[in-house]
């Protein structure tokens, strides 16, 4: 097993990616702490975990919130001993309009889940990776902190600021022993991407819009993330992983 005697924090880890990591790290020897604003959604992936025998507790979160982040935090370290790897992976996506269209409100929504999320995960954990002796941090950007897209200027924007806060946290921890990677998904079949299903018109194009001509699954983005967590990762740290079956190249 790849992750045994490790304890892990997934956010958003009641939605596509982070439930299908979550279940993922349990049976690689994780115990895995469910962090998602959502109860009803995170308490179903630990009862998943736990159906299949592993070790797994809810606790609801909102990464906007630096209180909520620290309880995180605290309770996964009081009741599993130690911290040793963060998935920074609760994220939404924006309504797809104009930048001159986009309420200032929703700017701030976007930023704030998707870019501040991130910023006090590392924050809150840090110190504890560090107890522990080292770790790794694994956040999600996207294929869209990478490439920009018309209409998604907030989230474009955050997950580019993803990007560049893995490789300042690799930077400045790496002499602790703490790898930071990130991930790019590019469509992957979850909830985030139903309102794009629903556009019969774009759909098609988007579902082949790279080189394997299909959308991913969670379990595909899973096994990236697997991997960037674990010892098999041990000389990697600061780098986006695409995992978007060459979309970027497309
Ligand atoms: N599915 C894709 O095509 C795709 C592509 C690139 C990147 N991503 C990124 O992957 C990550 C996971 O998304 P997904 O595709 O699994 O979608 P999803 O909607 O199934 O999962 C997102 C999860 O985040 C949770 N969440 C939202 N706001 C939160 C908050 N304030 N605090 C805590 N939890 C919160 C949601 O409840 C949900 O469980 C996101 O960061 C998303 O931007 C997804």
């Amino acid at each position: 097993m790849k992750l045994a005697g490790k304890t892990a924090i997934i956010t958003g880890g009641g939605g596509g990616i982070g439930r299908s990591t979550a279940v993922r790290f349990a049976k690689e020897g994780a115990r895995v702490a469910v962090a998602d604003i959502d109860a009803a959604i995170g308490e179903e992936t630990v009862s998943l975990i736990k159906r299949d025998g592993g070790e797994a507790i809810f606790i609801k979160t909102d990464v906007t919130d630096s209180d909520g982040i620290r309880a995180l935090i605290d309770t996964t370290t009081s009741t599993f001993g130690a911290l040793h790897i963060l998935f920074n992976n609760a994220g939404v996506g924006n309504s797809e309009v104009r930048s001159v269209d986009l309420a200032e409100d929703e700017w701030d929504r976007v930023i704030d889940i998707n870019l501040k999320g991130v910023f006090l995960g590392i924050k809150y954990a840090i110190p504890e990776l560090i107890k522990a002796g080292g770790g790794a941090i694994i956040n999600t950007s996207s294929l869209l902190g990478l490439k920009g897209q018309k209409y998604v200027s907030a989230y474009n924007a955050s997950k580019a600021g993803v990007v560049m806060l893995t490789q300042n946290a690799a930077l400045e921890y790496g002499k602790h022993n703490i790898r930071v990677n990130a991930i790019a998904p590019g469509v992957i079949d979850t909830p985030i991407i139903e309102h794009w299903k629903q556009n019969e018109r774009k759909w098609p194009i988007i579902s082949r819009a790279n080189a394997l001509g299909r959308i991913g699954t969670p379990d595909e983005v899973a096994n990236a993330v697997v991997f960037l967590a674990s010892d098999e990762a041990s000389f990697i740290t600061g780098a986006t992983l695409s995992v978007d079956g060459g979309g970027l190249t497309f």
